[in-house]
């Protein structure tokens, strides 16, 4: 993409989450946390050109790199995402995000009566479908909104 093109500046050290699925930019927020409050450098293009998407989200955080938890969950809701780590503005690494086969400790189980979700020492756990997640616990399965069960990340 040539600097005419380019619509988000460039970062200097941190991460770009990119070929994020347009219109799934403010879900990949939510997972990481970011609600503007605390302060965090982001920027953030929605429904942007993509050769490879025809429409594409771009997150890029400042002074960030994300653990895996996190990186696990965001597969879920942007599977063709690519994450770029920049550092001193080149990007250092690049990686595809993987869907795991289980998320622990990251969703929360929208079943009051889950053991998971009981005042009980037990991690969350859902085994990822090809169509959401089911709790390992209770096996209700959450299709949609899934960022809407993100407990930590
Ligand atoms: N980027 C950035 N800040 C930098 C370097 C890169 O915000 N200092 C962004 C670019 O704008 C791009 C993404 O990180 O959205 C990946 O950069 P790069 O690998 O240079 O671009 P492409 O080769 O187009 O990436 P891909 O092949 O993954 O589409």
């Amino acid at each position: 993409m040539t600097d005419t093109e380019l619509r988000v500046s460039k970062i200097e050290d941190g991460t770009v989450i990119d070929h994020i699925a347009g219109g799934q930019a403010l879900n990949v927020l939510a997972i990481l946390g970011i609600d503007g409050g605390s302060g965090e450098e982001v920027s953030v293009g929605m429904n942007v050109p993509s050769d490879r998407l025809g429409r594409k989200d771009i997150v890029k955080v400042e002074g960030r790199e994300l653990s895996q938890n996190e990186v696990d969950v965001l597969s879920l809701i942007a599977p063709a995402a690519t994450i770029n780590i920049v550092r001193e503005f080149e990007v250092v690494e690049k990686h595809r995000v993987t869907r795991p086969e289980t998320v622990a400790g990251v969703l929360s189980c929208p079943n009051a009566n889950c053991i998971s979700t009981a005042d009980e020492p037990i991690e969350s756990r859902f085994d990822v479908l090809e169509e959401g997640v089911r709790c390992t616990y209770c096996e209700t399965i959450v299709r949609e909104s899934i960022a809407a069960h993100i407990s930590a990340a």
